[in-house]
């Protein structure tokens, strides 16, 4: 692996105060199989639930009988639609404004869908129990095609909505459509392509579940689940529960992986309340892989058009998209409201461009809910996709290598802030050194001489190239907000006598490292060191409230309150130093971790020392209360905007049409990078995941609407076989109102990566005059590609 520019404090040892290479604080607890996991809890008296699940995509549901299973002498619940709709929680809100059954009650909408659960005494029980539930069902026709739904005649889907008389979910559009077209008029070039990006699932390693412990007497809810927005949960649940929201607490302990599959509510949650509140016992629901896989939220699903217009020379003038947008039975994204389709509308990516249009048709259809942002930030994925891909179309059209096409295009430094135009502001860039360090590291004219040998052998080599730009961070909150919830983020550092901290954040990590990174971000503004710093999340009672943790958001928004918080206790610390150093607040010098006089650097105050005057006996200086802590609650101004150039190099062997990915260069820039470390390890973690979503992933249906993904053998995904060894480099462009200059990077590989992989492939057939082919690229597709023997999408 190669990395280069390494910055000075990058060469420090693993201990460093503040930003630096350091090994995770978490991992000692995780390597010894320490972590505690929503599976783990074990409560006195607990009891399981199990759901019972429809085998059809589009049903009526004409009579449950649950009478054998509530026999059963384990079974102390079965619950049914019916049965929640007397308690008006048959069906609840999703974070995208939607409602979604938590129990069918009417007709079943996806196979998959929740129709009855079942509590007993052991999780065996329960589910055996659910095989004794005799649900009588009238099949009707499922509408698994996005087109076919949008038919004149097509079965409705949500007749559950007042008025409703067709599939369509949403209509959107951005940009200037009349600007666009007139653009695309006057160009030499225009290049169109149809895509798909195929639906995925974010499959973490740990599935999704909860502990519900409902406390009668106080009134009180404790709530473990896996969760990556525990504030926004519990909310919701005041809301729709009507326990009032201070006697609810929901604890998200360790996860194991969330990529998106842990933003939305899921009947699964709400089922185990509801099993508390009835039984009086506490109750765990934990899905299984299958459970997973079928029925909580997925990924993409969208079918695009891309036009590109350019000159003759290269130049691109505007980009124009339609897309169709399958948002399954129910719409359960969760992206800001203003935003149904997330932050798609950055699909005009790096390029400075004349004009650009979207228009979008999101659908109903009988697949399961979701569209959630898998490892991105709204649907960025999608955009990114699509224009990487149609710039390569341009590319091949005009005979111009790919790199040179976008150096041409690239928006300049000077342009920054720059507005595009469908109405996003960059808040920097300097993309050019990026692509450069790239090409150089991939030796990219020699891949290029290597290429043009090998294909006169007949060999197929493919170079492919992605330069994306991602919008993280929601957001301002006169913007961003979810179901009326800001998208802000609250921050508390204590400072305790002996100069330890805490800090409690309220987003909440899934494995990237936070406990340690957050501390280092408090490290470099009070220099106490990380090992130090508590971090403390994932705990409603015990932490500020705040939108979680989902599309790179944490660094961009809780980072930067966690930068401000720290500012603000030093600012207190300075005034208790003036005092101790009986000099004036304006001679004091701050260096990491103590204030010094100016001139006389022998004389100080360590920020310990500090701390234990700030709760100790002696004066403070006057209208100063004691303690030393702050708190904050942050609003971003803007989004960041990473950035990266992606080149990746594959080999397909002709008589087979296996691809292999043989090296992938991999150049991001995130601003000040906290901890190379562990960005490198996002890193590497996202482009395995672009592996698998270009090569291997995909979830679909037969004609009935069997889900044909329900399984880790059908569903593939990557594992240290299928990947090469990554080479990373980057470089750095801060941003400009990010309090350290840090952007988001957590999910900028899985961005960036699939189009680089499927540009690579798509380069090595060009001898067979393939201009594009869709994912995932298994071998019977890329061979499909080579014989011309491709199905439209
Ligand atoms: O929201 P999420 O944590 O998934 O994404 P992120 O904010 O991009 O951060 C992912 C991890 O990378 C966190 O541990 C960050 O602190 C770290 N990071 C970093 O060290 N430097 C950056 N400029 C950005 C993120």
């Amino acid at each position: 692996m190669t990395d280069t520019r390494q910055r000075s404090f990058e060469d420090n040892d693993q201990k460093p105060m503040g930003f630096g290479r350091m090994l995770r604080k978490e991992d000692p607890r995780f390597v010894r199989g320490r972590g505690r996991y929503t599976d783990d809890v074990q409560l006195p008296g607990m009891l399981h639930l199990a759901i019972l699940r429809s085998p059809f995509a589009h049903a009526r549901i004409v009579s449950v009988d649950t009478s054998a299973a509530a026999a059963l002498p384990e079974v102390k619940a079965v619950i049914t639609g019916a049965d929640l709709a007397g308690l008006g929680l048959a069906w609840m809100p999703t974070l995208s404004g939607d409602v979604q059954a938590v129990l069918a009650t009417d007709k079943v909408r996806f196979q998959g869908q929740e129709v009855a659960f079942v509590v007993a005494t052991d999780r065996y029980a329960a589910r055996d129990a659910l095989e004794l539930i005799d649900v009588e069902y009238d099949v009707l026709d499922p509408v698994i095609d996005v087109r076919q739904a949008l038919a004149e005649g097509a079965p409705l889907i949500r007749d559950d909505l007042d008025g409703k008389t067709d599939n369509h979910c949403f209509d959107w559009e951005t940009g200037d459509a009349d600007a666009t077209a007139a653009v695309f008029a006057k160009a030499d070039v225009v290049v169109s392509q149809d895509l798909v990006y195929p639906r995925v699932h974010p499959a973490p390693m740990e599935t999704c579940g909860s502990v519900a412990d409902f406390d009668p007497v106080e009134g009180r809810l404790k709530l473990w689940s896996t969760t990556q927005a525990p504030h926004a949960h519990r909310t919701l649940y005041a809301m729709v529960a009507g326990i009032p929201e201070h006697k609810i607490q929901v604890i998200s302990p360790d996860l194991g992986g969330g990529f998106g599959n842990k933003v939305p509510i899921y009947p699964g949650y709400v089922c185990s309340i509801v099993g508390s509140i009835v039984t009086g016992k506490p109750v765990k629901w934990m899905e299984d892989r299958s459970e997973n896989l079928i029925s909580t939220g997925f990924a993409r699903d969208y079918i695009m058009r891309g036009e590109i217009a350019a000159t003759r020379d290269g130049k691109i003038l505007a980009i124009r998209t339609n897309v169709l947008a399958d948002h399954g039975a129910f719409n359960g994204t969760a992206a800001p409201v203003k935003y149904p389709a997330g932050f798609f509308g950055v699909f005009t990516g790096s390029y400075d461009i004349e004009a650009a249009y979207c228009s979008m048709t999101a659908v109903y259809t009988n697949k399961a809910p979701g569209g959630v942002a898998y490892a991105c930030s709204f649907r960025i994925t999608e955009a990114v996709y699509l224009v990487e891909r149609i710039v390569d179309c341009l590319a091949y059209e005009l005979d111009m290598d790919p790199a040179a096409l976008r150096l041409k295009n690239f928006i300049q430094p000077d342009q920054f802030p720059y507005m595009s135009k469908t109405g996003w502001e960059y808040d920097s860039g300097d993309y050019e050194p990026t692509m450069r360090l790239a090409m150089e590291l991939a030796g990219y004219d020699e891949l290029r001489k290597e290429q043009a040998e090998k294909r006169t052998r007949g060999e197929l080599m493919g170079i492919g190239i992605s330069f994306f730009t991602e919008a993280v961070g929601a957001g301002p909150r006169k913007h961003m907000d979810i179901l009326g919830l800001g998208m802000a983020d609250g921050c508390e550092l204590r400072v305790h006598p002996t100069g330890k901290a805490v800090v409690r954040l309220s987003v909440q990590t899934q494995g990237q490292g936070h406990e340690t990174t957050f501390a280092q971000i408090i490290a470099e503004e009070i220099g106490i060191a990380p090992a130090d710093i508590d971090v403390v999340h994932g705990d409603t009672d015990n932490t500020p409230f705040g939108l979680g943790t989902y599309g790179s958001r944490s660094t961009p928004v809780s980072g930067a309150a966690a930068a401000l918080v720290a500012r603000k206790v030093r600012d207190k610390a300075r005034l208790i130093a003036s005092s101790m150093l009986e000099v004036s607040v304006a001679d004091l010098e701050w260096e990491k971790g103590s204030f010094h006089v100016k001139g006389d650097p022998g004389t100080a105050v360590t920020i310990q020392d500090i701390a234990m005057r700030a709760h100790g006996a002696g004066d403070l200086p006057d209208g100063l209360e004691g303690g030393l802590e702050a708190q904050i609650c942050y609003n971003p101004s803007n989004l960041t905007y990473p950035h990266g150039a992606y080149i990746c190099v594959v080999d397909v062997d002709p008589g087979t049409a296996v691809v292999k990915v043989r090296r992938f260069i991999a150049v991001d820039d995130c601003g000040t990078r906290i901890n190379p470390m562990i960005i490198e390890g996002q890193v590497h973690g996202g482009l395995t995941d672009g592996v698998g979503m270009a090569l291997m992933e995909m979830i679909s249906f037969d004609e009935d609407g069997n889900c044909l993904g329900a399984s880790l053998m059908d569903y593939l995904i990557p594992t240290a076989l299928e990947v090469p060894d990554w080479e990373t480099g980057f470089t750095v462009t801060p941003s400009p109102h990010h309090p350290i200059g840090a952007k988001g990077v957590g999910e900028s590989a899985t961005v960036g990566s699939p189009p680089a992989i499927v540009n690579a492939v798509v380069d090595a057939l060009k001898p067979y005059g393939v201009r594009h082919a869709d994912m995932p690229l298994t071998p019977s597709r890329v061979w499909d590609a080579m014989r011309g023997t491709a199905q439209p999408p």
